[in-house]
C-alpha cells in the first residue's frame, strides 16, 4: 500500500506473523527514469524476505524494463499492478485502468513475465464497473500470459474503496477449472472469524490483507491463531501496543532519515492507535499534532501512566 507498507511497516507485520508481503507500488515510469525517491521502494531487507515488488504503468517496454530493474533487489516475486482506482493513475490508462484494454493489460505481463526470471504475479479487481465484472475472463487471460499467482480484490474500479468488498465473483474464479494458478483474495478481511469463514467459503489459496493490518498489524497473528486453534486471541496488552509504536516510530523516522516526515508518515497508523481507551481523544488529538519523537515518547509514557491498569 502506498505510504503504508515500507521497511519499516513491513519488518512490523512480519513479526506478527505475515507469510509474504509486497512493497508499496512503485511507477515503471519513474524507474525508467531513474528517478531516487522511487529507486528507494525497491530495497528489500533480508529479514522481511519473501517480498513482492509491485510495479505498475501503461508502457509494455517500460513495465518490462522496470521489472528488469525491479529483479536487481532479488524479490521473491515481481507483481503488477492492474487494479489501482487513483484517477490520475485509472485515467491515464494504468493501474484499474487497463480493465478497459485487456489486450495491453496482456501485453504488459507477457512483455514483464518474458523479462526476468522472477515468479510475476498480478493483482486487479473484477472490473471497471457493475457492468463489467469480467475477472473471470480476464484471470483466465492472465494466466494464460505466465502469471504465477493472481491477487483479486472484490470491488470495480468505479466503487473505488466504497461498499462491501463482494467476493463471489473472487471464488467463481478459484472454482473455475481452467484455472490452476494459487487465487489470492482481497478485501475487508478484517477480523480472524471472517477470514476463516473466507477461506472457507470461496476456497482461496491465500487472504491479502491491506487497510485493517493499519494500526492492527497483529491481525496476521490473530488470524492464524484463529485458523490453527479456532480460538481468539487475547488483544496485545497496552504495554506491547505501546511498545510497538514507539519501535515503528523509530524504525520509520531512521528509514525515512527526516524526524519530521517520519512523523507525518506515522500518523496514518497512530490515528487508528488505541481504538476504544476512555476519553483518550485529547491524548490523541496531542499525538497527531506532536512533531518530535521526545514528544511522542512522552505522550507514549502518559498513555502508559493513564490507562495502565485497565
Ligand atoms: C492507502 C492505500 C494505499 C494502497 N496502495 C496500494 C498499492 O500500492 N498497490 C496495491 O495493489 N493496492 C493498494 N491499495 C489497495 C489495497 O492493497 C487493497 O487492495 C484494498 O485496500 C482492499 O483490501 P483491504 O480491505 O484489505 O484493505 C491501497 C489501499 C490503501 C487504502
Amino acid at each position: 500500500m502506498e505510504d503504508v507498507t515500507d521497511v519499516a511497516f513491513r519488518l512490523l507485520c512480519k513479526s506478527y506473523g505475515a507469510d509474504l508481503m509486497y512493497t508499496e507500488f512503485v511507477s515503471s515510469d519513474a524507474l525508467v527514469r531513474n528517478i531516487e525517491k522511487s529507486k528507494r521502494k525497491l530495497i528489500v531487507l533480508d529479514e522481511e524476505r519473501p517480498v513482492g515488488i509491485q510495479i505498475y504503468g501503461k508502457h509494455p517496454d517500460a513495465m518490462a524494463d522496470a521489472a528488469r530493474i525491479a529483479e536487481e533487489s532479488n524479490p521473491e516475486i515481481i507483481d503488477l499492478n492492474f487494479g489501482c482506482p487513483v484517477k490520475k493513475i485509472a485515467k491515464k490508462g494504468a493501474g484499474a485502468g487497463l480493465l478497459l484494454d485487456i489486450p495491453k493489460m496482456i501485453e504488459i505481463t507477457e512483455a514483464v513475465v518474458k523479462a526476468v526470471k522472477t515468479p510475476v504475479t498480478a493483482k486487479t479487481r473484477l472490473g471497471w464497473d457493475d457492468n463489467s465484472k469480467i475477472i473471470v475472463d480476464v484471470a483466465e487471460r492472465l494466466q494464460d500470459a505466465g502469471v504465477a499467482a493472481l491477487t483479486i480484490h472484490g470491488r470495480t474500479r468505479a466503487q473505488m474503496y466504497q461498499g462491501e468488498a463482494d467476493w463471489t465473483l473472487i471464488g467463481e474464479v478459484k472454482n473455475n477449472s481452467r484455472m490452476y494458478i494459487p487465487i489470492i483474495g482481497n478485501g475487508d478481511i478484517s477480523s480472524p472469524e471472517k477470514a476463516k469463514k473466507y477461506l472457507d467459503r470461496y476456497g482461496v489459496d491465500a487472504l491479502m490483507i491491506g487497510r485493517p493490518s493499519i494500526g492492527r498489524p497483529w491481525i496476521f497473528r490473530e488470524i492464524k491463531h484463529y485458523l490453527e486453534s479456532g480460538e481468539l486471541l487475547p488483544i496485545p496488552t497496552l504495554e506491547e501496543h505501546v511498545n510497538m509504536i514507539r519501535n515503528q516510530l523509530v524504525q520509520t523516522v531512521d528509514w525515512i532519515g527526516d524526524e519530521r516526515r517520519g512523523i507525518l508518515h506515522m500518523r496514518r497508523h497512530m490515528a487508528v492507535s488505541f481504538k476504544g481507551l476512555p476519553n483518550f481523544r485529547p491524548l490523541k488529538i496531542k499525538m497527531l499534532r506532536s512533531e518530535s519523537v521526545e514528544d511522542l515518547h512522552k505522550i507514549f509514557d502518559t498513555i502508559i501512566e493513564t490507562y495502565g491498569d485497565i
